[in-house]
């Protein structure tokens, strides 16, 4: 069997917010809460919830731009759990992030060559020659043209900059990459571009994805398996298209309720399910089952016991006292 290039156990992580000084002291707001799940070698998982739930910060624990405080980290066999920042190094190189808004991730006053030029002159001890030709070679790999080497990124449209971006993300040959809201601010049209352009990537160069997105329907044409995450749990788990024909947990059967009906591709048309009521704080969760409090179908036990993601018949995970495909519960 094949072995997860990237082994999540239990992570969690918590933010201090507050001050001593403010009306309600310091906090404590646990933006990822006991998270477990493998990255197989080559797949696109794609991770999902509404806004707040963890999902960057989940992906930022991943590529270890922040330290956990619970859990543990393997990748490629090795455990970077708690490793330093000179002793990730190496790892870094291995794991590469595409962000959302290229632009605040790009910096505007370097030009295209240096941007790109400047992980490999970190990583790799280049000449300028060399240098300069993995930079052309990059942009051709992005499709952009060479002479945008020369250009600042406010020369360049959206999905270009995005470009630029991944052409960044991929310089140093990583096996993974976490590609956090990369299409969300683009042109639908745009959007497709970019998505195609990471697929033959993935293709080419053999990648690793961690797709993050709130929208399932751009989830739903890349990835493989789709883990759904709420107020910092995942709670569903498995393949992209039995989540999205049959899902199990209420909250994944009211996403995707919401997904217009062309992109169901033969699955079953459902009517929109609206969820009320608001996400509940992840300063102060809610007891039991964290979706308890908008539930259409909550029953006594789940204000009371927090349910565990458990397997089904069907290979997927579930977090449910109820899960709604009962027939396939183990
Ligand atoms: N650096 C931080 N300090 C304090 N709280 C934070 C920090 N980063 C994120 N949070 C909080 O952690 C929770 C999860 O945020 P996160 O950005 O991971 O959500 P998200 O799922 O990526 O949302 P979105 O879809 O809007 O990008 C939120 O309540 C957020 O306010
Ligand atoms: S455990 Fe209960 S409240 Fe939670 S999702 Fe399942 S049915 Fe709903
Ligand atoms: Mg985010």
């Amino acid at each position: 069997m094949t072995a997860p290039l990237y082994d999540i156990t239990n992570v969690s992580k918590r933010f201090r917010i507050g001050s001593r000084l403010s009306a309600q002291g310091v906090r404590t707001l646990q933006a990822v809460d006991g998270v477990s799940l493998s990255i197989m070698p080559g797949e696109t998982l794609g991770l999902v919830g509404e806004s707040g739930c963890g999902k960057s910060t989940l992906g930022r624990c991943l590529s270890r731009l922040y330290d956990i405080n619970e859990g543990a980290l393997v990748f490629d066999g090795s455990d970077i759990s708690h490793l330093s920042t000179r002793q990730m190094r190496p790892v870094r190189r291995k794991i590469q992030m595409v962000f959302q808004d290229p632009y605040a991730s790009l910096n505007p006053r370097r030009r295209v060559q240096d941007l790109i030029a400047e992980p490999l002159r970190i990583h790799l001890k280049l000449s300028d020659a060399q240098v300069k030709d993995r930079v052309a070679g990059l942009l051709e790999q992005v499709g952009l043209l060479p002479d945008h080497a020369a250009r600042y990124p406010h020369e360049f449209s959206g999905g270009q900059r995005q470009r630029i971006g991944i052409a960044r993300a991929i310089a140093l040959d990583p096996k993974m990459v976490i590609l956090d809201e990369p299409v969300s601010a683009l042109d639908v049209s745009v959007q497709a571009q970019i998505v195609n352009l990471l697929a033959d990537l993935q293709d080419r160069l053999k990648l690793t994805y961690l797709f993050i997105a709130h929208d399932l329907s751009v989830v739903r044409q890349v990835s493989t398996r789709i883990a759904v995450m709420y107020l910092g749990s995942i709670v569903e788990l498995g393949d992209a298209d039995q989540i999205f024909s049959q899902p199990a947990h209420p909250y994944t059967q009211a996403l995707i309720s919401a997904v217009p009906k062309p992109i169901y591709a033969g699955g079953v048309a459902r009517n929109r399910i609206i969820l009320t009521g608001d996400v509940p704080s992840p300063i102060n969760p809610p007891s039991g089952c964290r979706f308890h409090t908008r539930c259409p179908f909550v029953q006594e036990k789940c204000r009371k016991e927090r349910p565990a993601l458990l397997p089904l018949l069907d290979g997927r995970v579930v977090a449910c006292h109820f899960p709604l495909n009962t027939s396939s519960a183990v």
